[in-house]
This record gives structure tokens, sequence and C-alpha cells, in this order.
């Protein structure tokens, strides 16, 4: 059978084996303790539930009116707040999730031939939507000594002519790195001198803790905003993953590029959940601080916890909800072949669930979210020490 290309260049997940057993032994009854999620486990809150609700009821269920034009206002209200920007709603294109205004602003911006760098670790979701758009993902290791925050002077290094695009994301899935400003200011001079394009994702800005502080590259100069192509959603925010509302802040022409790509394979996203993500914006605050103080005491719980796996290496996570300790020492020790087969041991001898390092660029390191009550976190960690010592 043939299939395009690019089809065929997009990596399937390398987890999927992993997954599937999992789900076999859960069917048998075994008693499994994820560490998978990539959500937070809280529920929507009440009053954004309410808003759609009402929304559906009062008829809000066709094709979005005037572009969307009243979520758009409160994203760039929001974000002109936080960032002391001053973008207009022209500038702003919600998509269907965060990982949407990703692909659409990657085939909005990259063609054959261009480069894009990736701080690595990095989501995995970056490299595959590169590759998607023709271009190639040019990864730049940032290691557990260096706390996982890349070194500006190692991303110059890898430049080439062919340059056009530096990914960021701080916080960082996987590793919950937050850049200091004196990096996101080494950076945003480095995409000046090499005339890049800066993808910033910042959905996890809502979720940093104490000791921590998150800093957007918006802030390193006003001539910012010319190159930056902001990305956010209400998924982490407002624990509304399923609804999937995310959105894209940049240039008014990079906007509407992306809006005609998206007016043609997706259209607006769902009218309801538009209108409840601007219920979001308006009365949800409360509870977006209270999500945030209970994962900074989840954090506290997971490293407390990882203390029991002495030979692990694991940098405090600034912000978002995973941990991504360095095993590198156990691989050695139990002679696996990386982190994929460190996953599966641990699923079979511990009855865990982790996510490997390798898709997110990094093969000596495991992926454990907090995301998960404070007594899984301490009977998993608990099975994994007992396993692999
Ligand atoms: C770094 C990062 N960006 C974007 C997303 C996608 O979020 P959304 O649910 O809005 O598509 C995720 C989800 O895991 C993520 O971790």
């Amino acid at each position: 059978m043939r299939l395009a290309t690019r089809a065929t260049q997009v990596t399937p997940s390398a987890t999927i084996g992993l997954t599937k057993k999992a789900a076999a032994l859960r069917a048998e009854g075994v008693d499994l303790i994820a560490f998978t999620a990539g959500e937070p486990n809280f529920d929507t809150p009440e009053a954004i539930k309410a808003a759609a609700i009402q929304a559906i009821q009062a008829g809000d269920t066709k094709y979005v009116p005037k572009g969307g034009a009243a979520l758009k206002e409160a994203i760039a209200a929001w974000t002109n707040r936080t960032r002391g920007t001053s973008y207009a709603p022209a500038q702003v294109l919600v998509s269907c999730g965060a990982k949407h205004s990703i692909s659409n602003a990657a085939l909005a911006l990259l063609e054959e031939g261009d480069e894009a760098i990736l701080p690595a670790p990095y989501w995995l979701t970056y490299p595959e939507t590169v590759k998607l758009a023709g271009a190639t993902p040019v990864a730049v290791d940032a290691s557990p000594a260096q706390g996982f925050v890349p070194d500006p002077d190692d991303i110059r290094a890898a430049l080439t002519d062919r340059t056009r695009m530096i990914i960021l994301n701080s916080p960082s899935n996987p590793t919950g790195a937050v850049y200091p400003a004196e990096v996101i200011h080494a950076i945003a001079d480095i995409a000046r001198e090499a005339d890049l394009w800066v993808l910033t994702d910042e959905i996890y800005d809502e979720l940093v803790y104490e000791g921590s502080e998150f800093v957007s590259i918006l802030s390193a100069g006003e001539d910012m905003v010319e190159r930056c192509i902001v990305i956010n959603g209400a998924s982490k925010t407002y624990a509304m993953t399923g609804w999937r509302i995310g959105w894209t802040l940049g240039p008014a022409p990079v906007i509407k590029a992306m809006g005609a790509l998206q007016s043609h394979l997706t259209s607006d996203p769902t009218s309801f959940c538009q209108t409840a993500t601007v219920a979001a914006f308006e009365g949800a605050q409360e509870e977006v601080k209270a999500m945030r103080a209970a994962f900074q005491r989840r954090r506290g719980v997971m490293m407390e916890a990882m203390r029991s796996l002495d030979k692990a290496v694991t940098p405090l996570p600034g912000g978002a909800f995973y941990v991504f300790p360095d095993v590198s020492a156990y691989i050695h020790d139990k002679g696996f072949s990386g982190s994929l087969e460190m996953a599966e041991w641990l699923l079979e001898h511990a009855k865990v669930v982790v996510v490997p390092g390798e898709p997110f660029g990094n093969d000596s390191c495991i992926r454990l979210s907090f995301a998960v009550s404070d007594e899984n976190i301490e009977r998993g960690v608990e099975r994994i020490a007992q396993a692999l010592a």
C-alpha cells in the first residue's frame, strides 16, 4: 500500500506497546499505578461547565459567529495584562487545542530545507510537527546537571543558514524546567541576530511553584512581538483538556496565514467550548490558584518519595507537573538497552507505568507525572524502589 511520504515520516508513538500491555494487565485486574497523566487530575471548575451548558441551551451550537470575537478579546486582554503587551484581537487565532495551534504555526512558517532548533528534552510532538511541515528538527541537549535549562551558547552553535525557528517551552514538558530570565533574554538576542521566529509554548505558565518565576520571552523587548508566536491554551490552566481550546498570538500576517490554513482544515473550534473559555477567564481564577497550590504540595510529595531511588538524579521541577529523573545508573546496573526497556521492565516487575524519556530526546530519563493522588505517588515510587533494589 502506498502512503504519502509525509505520513510515513511521522514517528509512531514509541510507547504504544507499553500502553497496550498496561491496558491488557488492567483488564486482567492487575492493580497498576500510572504516572503517565498529561493532564490535571481535577475536574473542570463548575462555573465553566455551567457556562457551556447555558450556551448550549441558548442555541450557541452553530458555526462560531463573528470569528469567535468574544474569546479573542478575552485572550488578548489577559495576555496584555500578564505580559505587558498590546495585542489586538486580530492578532489572536483560537484553535482546537494548543497542539493544533503549534501545527498551524509550523505549517505557516516552515518548509522543506528549513531547520527548527529544539532544546532537548522537548515535548515529543514538536519534532514530529516540524517534520510534518517538511523541515528538520535540530535538538540542543540540556543535561540534568544544568537543570535541563539549555545553554544559549549551545543554541548559537547549532545555528546554520537554514535555521528559521527556535521552539521554547518553559515551564517544560517533560522536565518541569523553568528558564531563568537571563537565559530567556540570551535566547532573544540569538533570535534577533539570526532573524529567527521564536515559537514560545507557554501552556504551563500558570503552574509555576515557589522558588521559580515564569518569564515570557516577550519581556525581552518590545520588538519580540514581531518574531514571537505565542502558544497557550485552556487545557492545563483550567483543567479543560477535553474541551480542545488552544490559541496563538503573533504578528497579524502570520495569524492571518494560520487562520487561512485552519479555515480549510478544521474551521473554528467548538462554539460552546469557546463561550465556556470566556467564562474561565472571567471567573475561575480562585480554582487556578487552588490547583497550583495542590500541585506545589504534590511536587513536594513526589520529591520526597524520589529519595528512595537513591541512584536517580531528579532535578526539582519549577513548574508543570512532571519529574524527569536521570535513571542511567539503574539502566546500566540492570543492563537495559535504554529508557523504553526500563519502562517495560517496571510495568512487569513493579506494576507501575512510567513514560520513557527516549521520545522526549533523552534516553537516560523517565517521566513521572505528579498529577496523581498523594497515596499513589508514595505507593508507586515505593514499588519502583523495591523492584530495583
Ligand atoms: C508542552 C505542551 N504543549 C502543548 C500541549 C497540548 O495542549 P492541548 O491540550 O491544548 O492541545 C501539551 C499537552 O500535553 C504540552 O505538554
